[in-house]
């Protein structure tokens, strides 16, 4: 299945269909984002350059481990793909791990990707392994955004969560000295009952960093995530609004990820704005909160989701719609990252919103949204099935329901097996009401996992 290598992209402009991501054909100067073709080219791409990291983290997606994989993709390997990658256009690439630290070819990685016109980013793990030099090294290497993850306004929470002391000081200090050296940066911060009474204190951390974007993740049980350590529906959409008030006065930007009825949410508090006359604006979904963050260039689109505006490369090669739906449609090893992109059945059908099944499928927001991809494979093995930790009904689907031609939500849900820890869970035959106590684990720990390569 692998395509001959387009010989130069320098060439390709927005008329050829791929997306221009410089700015340059955009008359705001911003790039042209809204008219990226999905279809065609992903926004993000991102490499699991390793899985080796010396945190701990409780949820880690990668279930990552202290030493290095032999059979990890290698500096030429890495250099291929990038090359490969460069044919979409300049869509943002993130070296992640595992902690990209691990490997000593982190810095050459960069240099290549910047060289040859990706835009590049990198998710370091909070350890000391980051240190002034390496950070100036990066800086000089062309990267363009560095992203850290931060899980609590304090160190406890946050190395309760990392499962190692003192993460929590090598990461503010790691901020600290990228906004001293003038690279732009990023926070990640994973939403989970272990950090949900925190939120509002972590809000107020973040105004003091100095950030460009706060990311924030929105647990999917895979890899170490337990399913009891998932928010529930109604917990995800207080966080939202939570984000939403922020954004109206954050000297940042915000966006969600793995969350994306977050944007659901957005536009329902714009036209709820709009309705009681303290909007002007029109209500889009690339209006501030929803759209750009475009301090470092690197800028953000609407409406990704798995697979569709996203690809993920794992640390051998395995080409998944995301880190967090570990389902491989082909390896970079012997597969066109771009043919798989473009014509794989998985990222062609996760791409067709209107096969998405349940309310997702009947809903208003389908297109800006479409629910996590990935979580609705974590709970219930099906990637195409309504995302069960939302708290919006759809007009259509009250309308169904209404007349006997659905189940309400929650029977929809409770019948599938699949629950947002309000709803009885699958997979120990223990009611509702055997564990109602909020935070509790289902018997059993794990959701299926999902483990494919
Ligand atoms: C996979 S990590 C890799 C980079 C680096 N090791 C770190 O921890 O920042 C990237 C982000 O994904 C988040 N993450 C990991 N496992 C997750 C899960 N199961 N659900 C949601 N987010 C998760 C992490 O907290 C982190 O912010
Ligand atoms: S029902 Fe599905 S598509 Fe609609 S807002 Fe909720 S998660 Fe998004």
């Amino acid at each position: 299945m692998k395509a001959e290598r387009t010989p130069d992209l320098a060439t390709s402009t927005p008329s050829e269909g791929r997306p221009d991501l410089t700015g340059a054909g955009a008359p705001s100067g911003r790039p042209d984002l809204a008219g990226i073709d999905f279809a065609q080219s992903p926004f993000l791409v991102i490499w699991e350059v390793t899985r080796a990291c010396d945190l701990a983290c409780l949820h880690c997606r990668a279930e990552a481990v202290t030493n290095r994989n032999p059979l990890e993709l290698s500096t030429e390997q890495g250099k291929r793909l990038m090359d490969d990658v460069r044919r979409f256009g300049r869509p943002l690439f993130v070296l992640t791990g595992g902690d990209p630290l691990k490997r000593p070819d982190v810095v050459e990685l960069v240099e290549y990707g910047a060289s040859i016109g990706l835009r590049m980013a990198m998710t370091p793990s909070g350890t000391p392994l980051m240190t002034e030099p390496v950070l100036r090294d990066l800086k000089a290497a062309g990267l363009s955004r560095l992203a850290v993850s931060l899980d609590g306004s304090s160190a406890d929470i946050h190395d309760a969560f990392r499962g190692v002391e003192g993460s929590w000081a090598w990461t503010i200090r790691m901020l600290e000295v990228a906004r001293e050296i003038g690279l732009t940066t990023q926070v990640n911060t994973t939403v989970s009952m272990h950090n949900l009474d925190d939120f509002d204190a972590l809000c107020d951390l973040m105004v003091q960093l100095g950030i460009t974007l706060w990311s924030v993740f929105f647990l999917v049980p895979t890899g170490r995530a337990k399913s009891g350590d998932v928010a529930s529906a109604d917990e995800f959409e207080s966080v939202f609004h939570r984000m939403y008030d922020l954004s109206q006065t954050a000297p940042f930007d915000i966006k969600s990820t793995a969350g994306p009825q977050y944007r659901r949410v957005i536009l329902q508090r714009q036209v709820a704005e709009r309705r009681a006359g303290d909007r002007t604006a029109a209500v889009t979904p690339l209006t501030a909160g929803v759209g750009f963050s475009l301090a470092d260039g690197v800028g953000r689109a609407k409406g990704v989701n798995d697979g569709d505006g996203f690809v993920f490369v794992s640390h051998v090669g395995a080409i998944y719609p995301s880190g967090f739906l570990p389902l491989a449609a082909g390896n970079v090893r012997k597969d066109d990252i771009v043919d798989v992109y473009r014509n794989a059945p998985l990222f062609v059908e996760l791409r067709d919103r209107t096969r998405l099944k349940g309310k997702c499928g009947v809903c208003e927001y389908r297109d800006v949204c479409g629910g996590s991809r990935a979580r609705a494979y974590a709970v219930s093995g099906d990637y195409m099935e309504s995302e069960p930790f939302c708290a919006h009904v759809p007009a259509r689907w009250q309308r169904m329901v209404d007349a006997g031609e659905a189940e309400p939500v929650a029977e929809y849900f409770e019948r599938r097996g699949l629950t947002d820890r309000s709803l009885p869970v699958i997979d120990d035959g223990v009611p509702a009401q055997g564990r109602a106590a909020r935070g509790q684990p289902p018997a059993g720990g794990q959701m299926p996992s999902a483990t494919a390569t």
